[in-house]
């Protein structure tokens, strides 16, 4: 009996088959516990030969049962392992990746420039107020200049910002001076009544720039620009101060970067005259720091306000400003950037 089982343990190749073999020489009704059972009937001098010998088949078998179950076991687990296993050497699938919008490498890598600046990066509302896009920056109701920049208005004193200037006025009227100087950027969206064609859309980007402190001069503005044209444009670049006008700034400039080579309309410009305008700029006017409780005899500086659009255009040599809204694959794909 013991070497039979024995044997059909070492045959036995499946969890179910060992089972069976399990109930059939263990089990209640098997032959080991039909002997155990018997030993009633035994002479007290058999009985503890015959329960020895049985106790020890039993365990014997029983433990030749669970080294083979181990064994199957084993086994299982090494065939799943096998026929699961992932190759890594194989070659993955594609995924077609987007690319980072033009006009945000260019935003992005402004802002990267002026964060080392130390500046603050500050964010405004695009649906703005009146007082805050024209009122706080020297512009009321009836100014002549509110004509240059044609605006969407959504009630009498709620619009479409035209420009990212109304920031200045929203963090003047918040900075704390004895804190320290205010130097910050805000880029965003702007919007005008404009006919898009290829120069001009109704919706384009603008970043503000304003740095406010007690002796800030004009020689600061233009070294910041100076380092900005040159940052986005290359080390060889010059820029230009003209005189201008804005109601927010006295006095105003307007600034020109050296030309290169370049694409469109404004290189048309920039081959006749040597020259290409990127921004406006100048000296914060008192009326812009006293609108927002700032003492214009302590404090004053200089603000700029330039076009990523702009210069996108200039630097790839791109002459639809279109290009930038109509998401066109092709077009965007062109600039993977960094
Ligand atoms: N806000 C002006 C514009 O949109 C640009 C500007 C900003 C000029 C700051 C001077 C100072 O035309």
């Amino acid at each position: 009996l013991h070497r039979q089982g024995l044997q059909q343990i070492k045959e036995a190749h499946e969890m179910e088959k060992l089972n069976q073999i399990r109930v059939q020489f263990l089990g209640k009704k098997g032959p080991l516990s039909q002997a155990l059972r018997g030993m009633k009937d035994l002479t007290a001098e058999q009985r503890p030969k015959v329960g020895a010998l049985a106790n020890t088949v039993r365990d014997d078998l029983q433990e030749a049962i669970d080294q083979a179950k181990k064994q199957l076991e084993q086994k299982a687990t090494a065939a799943k392992l096998a026929t699961e296993k992932i190759d890594v050497t194989l070659p993955g699938k594609k995924r077609r990746l987007g690319t980072k919008h033009v006009i945000y490498q260019i935003m992005d890598d402004i802002e990267a420039l002026f964060i080392g600046l130390g500046y603050e990066v500050v964010n405004g509302p695009e649906v703005e107020e009146d007082h805050y896009n024209f009122e706080m920056m020297n512009l009321p109701k009836d100014h002549p200049a509110r004509d240059m920049q044609d605006t969407f208005y959504i009630s009498d004193e709620i619009l479409m910002r035209t420009q990212t200037s109304p920031v200045q006025a929203r963090t003047l009227e918040k900075h704390d001076f004895s804190e320290g100087p205010l130097k910050m950027i805000s880029p965003g969206k702007v919007y005008r009544r404009d006919t898009d064609d290829a120069t001009h859309s109704h919706q384009f980007n603008q970043i503000e720039g304003l740095v406010i402190d007690k002796h800030i001069t004009m020689a600061d503005l233009k070294g910041t620009l100076e380092l900005t044209a040159r940052h986005i444009f290359g080390s060889e670049r010059e820029i230009r101060l003209r005189p201008s006008y804005f109601p927010f700034t006295e006095p105003s400039v307007e600034v020109d970067v050296s030309c290169f080579a370049c694409g469109g309309e404004g290189c048309k410009v920039c081959k006749f005259t040597g020259w290409i305008e990127v921004l406006g700029a100048g000296m914060v006017h008192q009326n812009v720091l006293e609108n927002a409780g700032v003492d214009s005899k302590v404090y004053g500086g200089f603000a700029f306000g330039l076009g990523p659009d702009r210069f996108a255009m200039l630097k790839y040599g791109i002459n639809d400003i279109r290009n930038f809204y109509l998401n066109d694959v092709r077009f965007l794909e062109q600039f993977k950037g960094e």
